[in-house]
């Protein structure tokens, strides 16, 4: 009795979803939430031993999952990676937008390259797969937008300039589109993790006082792991979410709280 009715909240089944990013840290951790929720997944990434390694992983689990080598540094690679993916299960009715990098000269180091591939991979490739994906989501009823944003969208964090301003928008992007698809059935959120422990930020990882200090600013009392994404992004894939959208959801142990 418990698990149909927590099936017609969360299941996935028959829904066809896409991560990028998917091939590591917490888009690696969301794929296989997803997959093992129901959804067939496509994962989208630039390095394709690591893409392989998660398709391989989720496969061996009996999940549904495939790769699309894709950059979304340019608008050409965004919009290639979108039809490849659309073309392995189907359209999505889940995009999750997880691909993200953090190049981190502090503000005023900051140049015009540095700003260009900020903005190309963290909120323009977001934006140019709303654009393709959501109109066809609105017209079959069902869709769901999900971004990965950061602390830095809400407050200026370990100098790393530009890439705050990218996540800043990116939560704005997910209230546009939430007020443009919502009444069609298309949700659009945000993800807000605090410090987690991904590739992303391995430099920061070598100093064990930071990651200590911290971890300390949590209420939880440690850093974020990659799988305290998985129940979020279930909740926000399924029907369960219907309600919620324009939303920031932080999963960040408390770090925003305080
Ligand atoms: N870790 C944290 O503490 C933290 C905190 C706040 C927010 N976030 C956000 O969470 C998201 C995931 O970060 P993570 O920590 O999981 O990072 P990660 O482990 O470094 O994963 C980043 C993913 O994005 C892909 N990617 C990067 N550039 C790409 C490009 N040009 N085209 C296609 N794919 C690209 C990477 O694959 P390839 O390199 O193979 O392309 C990889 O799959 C990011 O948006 C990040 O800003 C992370």
């Amino acid at each position: 009795m418990s698990d149909s009715y927590l099936a017609s909240l969360f299941s996935l089944d028959g829904r066809v979803a896409l991560v990028t990013g998917g091939s590591s840290g917490i888009g690696r951790a969301v794929a296989r939430a997803l997959a093992r929720a129901g959804a067939r997944v496509v994962v989208v990434a630039r390095g394709e031993d690591a893409l392989v390694a998660t398709v391989d992983e989720l496969t061996a689990e009996g999940c549904s999952a495939a790769w699309v080598r894709g950059d979304l540094s340019t608008r050409a690679g965004v919009r290639a990676a979108a039809e490849e993916a659309a073309a392995v299960f189907g359209e999505p009715d889940v995009v999750v937008s997880s691909a993200g990098i953090n190049l981190r000269p502090p503000l005023g180091e900051t140049d015009d390259a540095t700003w260009d591939a900020t903005m190309a991979v963290n909120l323009e490739a977001p934006y140019l797969l709303g654009q393709r994906f959501g109109p066809g989501m609105a017209e079959r009823g069902f869709g769901r937008l999900i971004h990965v944003s950061s602390q830095q969208a809400h407050r200026a964090f370990v100098s790393s300039g530009v890439y705050g301003v990218s996540k800043g928008g990116l939560e704005s992007l997910a209230r546009s589109q939430a007020e443009a698809w919502s009444s069609r059935g298309v949700t659009a959120n945000t993800l807000v993790p605090g410090f987690v422990l991904t590739p992303l930020n391995a430099r920061l990882q070598s100093d064990p006082a930071r990651v200590e200090a911290l971890a300390a600013r949590t209420m939880v009392g440690r850093n974020g792991l990659p799988d305290d994404f998985a129940g979020a992004a279930v909740f926000l894939a399924s029907g369960a979410s219907a309600y919620v959208t324009g939303q920031s959801l932080f999963v960040d142990g408390g770090f925003s709280a305080h």
